[in-house]
């Protein structure tokens, strides 16, 4: 994504946000356990600026996308949104924050046009003024004022996600969660929605959270990246860093896998897999989460945790040993390459 001037005004600031899921007790003596789907993530977002979310399913990326739009309360930590830094609790249903998700058909309601889906975002602007502002959102998305008359059903997928879109927009939020909104659309669609959001953060400085699996995608629009591993950051970086210079091993395995890389043509890159099963989210390993599938793991790993440290700046990595596996180079041969 073109680099907008960052502004110093933050719209997004969480403080060690930690949400743990209680399980059903499996009997009367059974241990309580729970969930630990995010364990202490901390972030800044500044307006105009976009910030990308990956890693595996289960990772808790969703999680963090709802705790930031208020439709999940913490257990612990801090969220506030918003230029003027509003705890989420008190921001939510504000329309200082939207959201669009993965299924444009189940977020709209099937008994609504397309202008009455997008005005029910519009609060309190009424009259001449609610009208124009539905239209601004339509064209805004591409689509021409016809389609405000028609039903959800009455479209295609990539239309009912723009009609998504415009109805996150048309208030003008401060930061707008996308959270897996262009995966299941083809890969013309996805481009084309991806330079509308574009755009639109260009003219409005609105800020994004942009989730997916989808590391590419995630890249190309994102100015900074978060990688995710079992609830915790383990790698935030600057978006040019994933081009070169990961330092977490998780972060390499998962660029790796890119398959545009092998045609970049840049040298020696082969794709790291790794061995292993992700460890459960209910009892998280005691030292380092990703010991259990590091390639290069080490006693002391699984022992000592982490810390999410910064390695230079704006660069941070929750790793003992950053940098020892590369894109180039896998440091010891029990990694299957
Ligand atoms: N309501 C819930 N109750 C219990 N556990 C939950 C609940 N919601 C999510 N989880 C668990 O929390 C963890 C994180 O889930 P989350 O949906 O945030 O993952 P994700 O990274 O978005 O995955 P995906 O890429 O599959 O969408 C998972 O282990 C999941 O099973
Ligand atoms: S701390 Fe150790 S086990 Fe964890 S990612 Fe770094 S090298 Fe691998
Ligand atoms: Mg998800």
């Amino acid at each position: 994504m073109t680099n907008v001037t960052p502004r110093s005004d933050i719209v997004l600031d969480v403080q060690d946000a930690v949400k743990h899921y209680a399980l059903r007790r499996r009997g009367l003596r059974a241990p309580r356990r729970s969930v630990h789907a995010v364990d202490g993530v901390s972030i800044r977002l500044h307006s105009g600026q976009t910030l990308g979310i990956v890693g595996e399913s289960g990772c808790g990326k969703s999680t963090f996308g709802r705790l930031i739009t208020g439709l999940e309360t913490p257990t612990s930590g801090t969220i506030r949104v918003g230029a003027h830094g509003v705890p989420i609790a008190a921001a939510h249903g504000t329309g200082t924050v939207q959201a669009v998700f993965q299924d444009p058909a189940s977020a709209l309601d099937p008994r609504m046009t397309v202008r009455e889906s997008i005005a029910e975002a519009l609060g309190k602007v009424a009259g001449r003024e609610r009208e124009r502002r539905v239209d601004e959102a339509l064209a805004a998305v591409g689509l021409t004022p016809e389609f405000g008359v028609r039903y959800p059903h009455e479209l295609s997928g990539g239309q009912q996600q723009r009609v998504c879109i415009a109805r996150a927009i048309v208030d003008r939020p401060d930061l707008i969660l996308l959270d897996e909104a262009v995966s299941s659309l083809d890969a013309s669609l996805q481009a084309q929605i991806l330079h509308l959001l574009e755009r639109l953060q260009q003219d409005t400085g609105t800020a994004y959270v942009f989730i997916s699996h989808d590391l590419r995608a995630v890249r190309q629009v994102s100015h900074s990246v978060a990688v995710m591993y079992l609830g915790q950051v383990v790698e935030q970086a600057p978006a040019e860093a994933f081009d070169r210079g990961l330092l977490h091993p998780y972060a390499v395995a998962l660029r790796s896998t890119e398959p545009r890389i092998l045609d970049e043509g840049t040298e020696h890159v082969e794709r790291i897999v790794l061995t292993g099963e992700p460890p459960s989210a209910v009892s998280p390993p005691a030292g380092c989460r990703f010991a259990p599938r590091c390639p290069i793991a080490e006693d002391h790993c699984r022992s000592v945790a982490p810390d999410l440290v910064e390695a230079t700046s704006g660069h941070l990595v929750r790793c003992h040993k950053p940098g020892e596996l590369t894109l180039s180079g896998v440091a010891r041969a029990d990694a299957e390459v």
